[in-house]
């Protein structure tokens, strides 16, 4: 099997589970892909908090010149979070050679375009499958599975606490700050829940879908975006007397007349009879409508463990194949300027 060498900087929950599926599920990797992945270093400023798996002796350090400086990692794994500290070492990892897979969404949609040229440039590229629906392939159904088709309108539930917000509201007719409260217990929303239920992490989501399912040089302040945050119950018993259930929707539609595209995340009403008004708890699920392939759906958990871990594996193995060159790289996207409409607040 061809062999490569990994490092992972972030050792919180999906680090854990990148960690975990790479030490633990090695033969089934081996046998699907023929790729022997051998994780050799991971990186955290915090060494002594306790995990829920212990690595070999050795493997974990606080010095991040043990993933950047070894040549013998040619793929580096970000998984810090947020996009003052991540994107800074993204770069390097790049400038070293590393091809990179992150699960950093707030880092693709803000950054996304100063970091595949950067990527370019060092002719390496960034992986983020994880970055979007956690484990769901949705990045690769869009990028290759419907490379044949012009994509007409993207639907999509992206933020798996909200869901599970609104989802709560409407079966047991509760209010919003306890449906909250329950996500916050259960352990769906972070302690500070502000991105999630304004809507700003769905429309990071869009920003990165949208790119690829439509081509276009997008950027998150193309996104016109509202959260759940003012969401009453009394809205909710109306819409479910009248057969609509209350969903985040993250909406791109591409007008055939004009051939601008949308692009909105806002609280829609969805007619019981729509599959995404079926979608239930912290899951995510998108509606891709292509002009081949008609309307396509995909479903999974958006968020967890192993789930993301399960993605980001999967954009290792698709580095470690030789497609790097292959994944998106922003290169042939067309300008913003003349393609999107201008989406004014209702
Ligand atoms: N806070 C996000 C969610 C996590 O609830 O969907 C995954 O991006």
């Amino acid at each position: 099997a061809n062999k490569v060498k990994v490092g992972i900087v972030g050792f919180g929950t999906v680090g854990t589970g990148v960690a975990k599926i790479l030490l633990e599920n090695n033969d089934i990797i081996k046998s699907k892909s023929g790729i022997d992945v051998e994780l050799v270093s991971v990186v955290d400023m915090d060494t002594t908090t306790p995990r829920p798996l212990s690595l070999p002796q050795g493997m974990l350090s606080s010095n991040l010149a043990d993933v950047i400086d070894n040549d013998s990692i040619s793929i580096a794994v970000e998984l810090i979070g947020g996009t003052t500290v991540a994107k800074d070492i993204v770069i390097e990892m790049l400038r070293s050679g590393k091809h990179v897979v992150t699960a950093n969404k707030a880092l693709i949609a803000e950054h996304g375009t100063e970091l595949y040229k950067v990527a370019r440039e060092n002719n390496r590229c960034i992986a983020f499958e994880a970055s979007t629906c956690g484990g769901t392939p949705v990045i690769g159904a869009l990028r290759t599975g419907l490379a044949a088709n012009q994509v007409n309108a993207l639907y999509g539930i992206l933020n798996g606490t909200c869901n599970f917000i609104l989802s709560n509201m409407t079966d047991n007719d509760i209010d919003f700050p306890t449906a909250l409260k329950q996500a916050q217990e259960k352990g769906y929303a972070e302690a500070d829940p502000t991105l999630d239920i304004n809507g700003a992490d769905t429309a990071h989501k869009l920003t990165i879908l949208s790119r690829i399912a439509f081509g276009r040089q997008i950027e998150f302040s193309d996104v016109y975006f509202e959260g759940i945050e003012n969401t009453s119950i009394v809205d909710i018993r109306y819409g479910r007397d009248m057969g609509y259930t209350l969903k985040l929707l993250a909406i791109a539609e591409r007008d055939p007349e004009t051939d601008k595209i949308s692009l909105r995340v806002h609280p829609a009403f969805i007619h019981d009879d729509h599959p995404l008004a079926q979608i239930e708890g912290p899951f995510n699920a998108v509606s891709v409508i292509g002009h081949a392939v008609g309307q396509t759906m995909y479903y999974g958990r958006g968020a967890g463990m192993l789930p993301t871990a399960s993605a980001v594996v999967a954009d290792i193995i698709e580095v470690a194949l030789g497609n790097s060159e292959k994944l998106f790289n922003g290169q042939t996207l067309q300008s913003r300027e003349e393609t999107l409409e201008k989406i004014d607040p209702i």
